[in-house]
């Protein structure tokens, strides 16, 4: 096998809890991770000529030491001893920067393309741990569908393949730093939802999990962005089932129960909010 292509999947998460701040800055949390059926792709490929080359598509994104595929890439050439030269490929449909996980997920690609393009046989515990050490919520990508993750995002533990239903995306057209949202993040007297959520993703039960989508960043970003709380209660107005922010934003998601209903919602939210230009109809999807 001279090449491969890896699928990265995006991610919400229809239900994200901060617990509290750790001594070491970062946040212990609890929350539901899902795949989605938008992905990147990461195409690798043995070449002869150099060591290791990365190109995006499209090319505004940096191809060095700051883009995690990069870093994931460097980090399993030295640990492994290849000594073969690599080509990878990023080409990028996830929106960055959008509490999707983008950039995480590519990072999971890429570990997962390498470990089989050159027959590694790293175990998943191991390829996960390694996962870790890029960011924390790596680890889920390398195990996708459904997941209860908990630490700081780097213990994940599977769950029963979530119902399919059709997710809309709304992508506000601001920036957020997920440092900076986790650092505004203020513990309230809410009650604790997780049990409840777990058990209604246990039994399948979408619309009871729809009513309990719940985000401890959303306060905070929406606090600073008003049009993401906008998009969330159109969203139920037009016909959702659910609608809440994924990860620390500022990306909005609708579960809709038809295609149909839910290509409606896009055309509306289309011409409701004209500003935004990211909007994109997916589907749960759980990889095998
Ligand atoms: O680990 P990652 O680089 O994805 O996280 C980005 C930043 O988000 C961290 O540097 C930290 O400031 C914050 N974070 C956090 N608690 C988490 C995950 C991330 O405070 N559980």
């Amino acid at each position: 096998m001279d090449q491969i292509t890896v699928k990265a999947w995006a991610k919400i998460n229809p239900y994200l809890e901060v617990l509290y701040k750790r001594p070491d800055g970062y946040h212990e949390l609890v929350s539901v991770m899902q795949t989605l059926s938008l992905y990147d792709t990461v195409l690798i490929k043995k070449v002869r000529k150099y060591r290791l080359r990365l190109i995006c598509e499209p090319d505004r994104l940096p191809c060095d030491e700051r883009n995690l595929v990069f870093g994931a890439a460097e980090y399993m050439i030295n640990e492994y001893g290849i000594n073969q030269g690599l080509f990878i490929k990023l080409s990028k449909r996830i929106p960055v920067s959008a509490g999707l996980g983008g950039g995480s997920s590519d990072c999971a690609a890429t570990l997962i393309g390498i470990n089989k393009l050159f027959d590694l046989n790293i175990k998943t515990d191991k390829l996960a741990e390694i996962a870790g050490t890029f960011g924390a919520d790596v680890p889920f990508f390398i195990l996708g569908g459904t997941a209860l993750v908990t630490g700081i995002g780097e213990r994940c533990e599977p769950l029963p393949p979530h119902p399919h239903c059709w997710v809309v995306l709304a992508r506000p057209p601001v920036m957020v730093s997920t440092p900076t949202v986790f650092k505004n993040w203020k513990p309230t007297d809410g009650e604790p939802g997780a049990e409840k959520f777990i058990s209604a993703v246990r039994r399948g039960d979408i619309n009871e999990m729809a009513k309990l989508f719940s985000n401890s960043l959303l306060p905070v970003t929406a606090g600073k962005h008003p049009e993401i709380n906008a998009l969330i209660t159109d969203m139920k107005n037009l016909g959702a089932k659910g609608a809440s922010m994924s990860g620390s934003g500022p990306t909005v998601f609708g579960y809709f129960r038809s295609k149909s209903s839910a290509l409606e919602a896009v055309d509306a939210l289309k011409k409701e909010h004209p500003s935004i230009r990211e909007l994109y109809l997916t589907e749960i999807y759980n990889p095998i």
